[in-house]
């Protein structure tokens, strides 16, 4: 069928497939996994479904060196086949932290991926970027449209949906999470604080609360954006139980670590954590496709019932 006879559809990495298929079904629209095959010399070859006119390619890029070639591959197909419009979805969207070059010769990998991906695709949706020093996803992009979206009424609608004790204290362990922390605090209606991190190294930080006092006796719903090393998680973790938290549970939207890494959490007292279905994870338990959804009707042409 040719992009002219099919007006939109979507087109997933095969790692992406799960909630790629979740958000084709809520769009009432077809997905195509796109193959990809592993030549002995390590390069690839791509193959795309037919291309609708307007297609989202669905990738999360989570672990992304081999996904951003195929992005790039599947690109160059959809735009061949009469594809006019490629909209990417990448719920979680990598090299964001390296933003600044923090010794001579580094690179700025933030830098470098928003203008490749610029330069392939019209417009890019995904979630709770890291963005720290950077003031705008927009910024980014240069030239084309990128939204930003926010986990937290997915994973607030969720945790709404069984009873929580009211004295519980959102909690983030560093500044950048204060805007999450505080916009779900909102959304459950709870205290928050913010913690003071320094990093010493990729797996080593130190954490501090300026008001133990407030955590002493309540439980904590601990709230980050990422998991990678777990570092900041587990040292997060830590502090609270030295202030007299009586509980903690972890909520985060990406997790990036190694499912091995669960005994580690238990032991620093983290006695549930969930993440949001952004990277395929044991953890998953807060889909987006509802987010996601509303995020695209207008490139559907017709507005979502809203649902997180
Ligand atoms: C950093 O500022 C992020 O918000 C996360 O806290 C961080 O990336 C987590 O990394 P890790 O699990 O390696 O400590």
């Amino acid at each position: 069928m040719s992009a002219e006879g099919m007006p939109a559809g979507i087109q997933a990495l095969s790692s992406s497939r799960e909630e790629a298929g979740r958000l084709a079904r809520r769009l009432g629209l077809p997905l195509y996994v796109i193959d990809t095959h592993a030549f002995p010399d390590g390069e690839i070859r791509v193959t795309i479904g037919a291309a609708a006119a307007t297609t989202i390619l669905f990738a999360s890029l989570d672990r992304p060196n081999d996904k951003l070639i195929a992005l790039l591959f599947a690109a160059e197909a959809l735009r061949r086949g009469g594809c006019r419009r490629i909209v990417l979805v990448a719920p979680y969207l990598c090299y964001m932290r390296q933003d600044a070059a923090f010794r001579d010769g580094e690179t700025i990998s933030q830098r470098a991926i928003g203008r490749m991906l610029a330069n392939t695709v019209d417009r890019i949706v995904t979630v709770d970027a890291h963005l720290h020093r950077t003031a705008a996803i927009g910024d980014v992009f240069p030239g084309i449209r990128a939204d930003n979206l926010s986990a937290m009424p997915a994973i607030a609608a969720v945790l709404r949906t069984a009873p929580y004790d009211r004295s519980t204290v959102v909690v983030g362990p560093d500044a950048e999470s204060a805007g999450w922390v505080g916009e779900l605090a909102g959304l459950l209606g709870l205290a928050h604080q913010v913690a003071r991190k320094s990093r010493r190294g990729d797996r080593s930080v130190e954490i501090e609360f300026s008001d133990r006092a407030a955590l002493r006796g309540r439980p904590m719903l601990l709230a980050d954006d990422i998991v990678s090393s777990g570092g900041t998680l587990i040292t997060c973790a830590e502090a609270l139980r030295h202030a007299g938290a009586a509980s903690i549970e972890a909520v985060i939207t990406h997790a990036l670590y190694p499912p091995e890494l669960r005994g580690a959490f238990a032991r620093a007292g983290i006695h549930s954590l969930r993440s949001c279905c952004s990277v395929p994870h044991p953890t998953n338990a807060f889909p987006l496709d509802g987010l996601f959804a509303d995020a695209l009707a207008d490139e559907l042409g017709h507005r979502q019932e809203s649902r997180p």
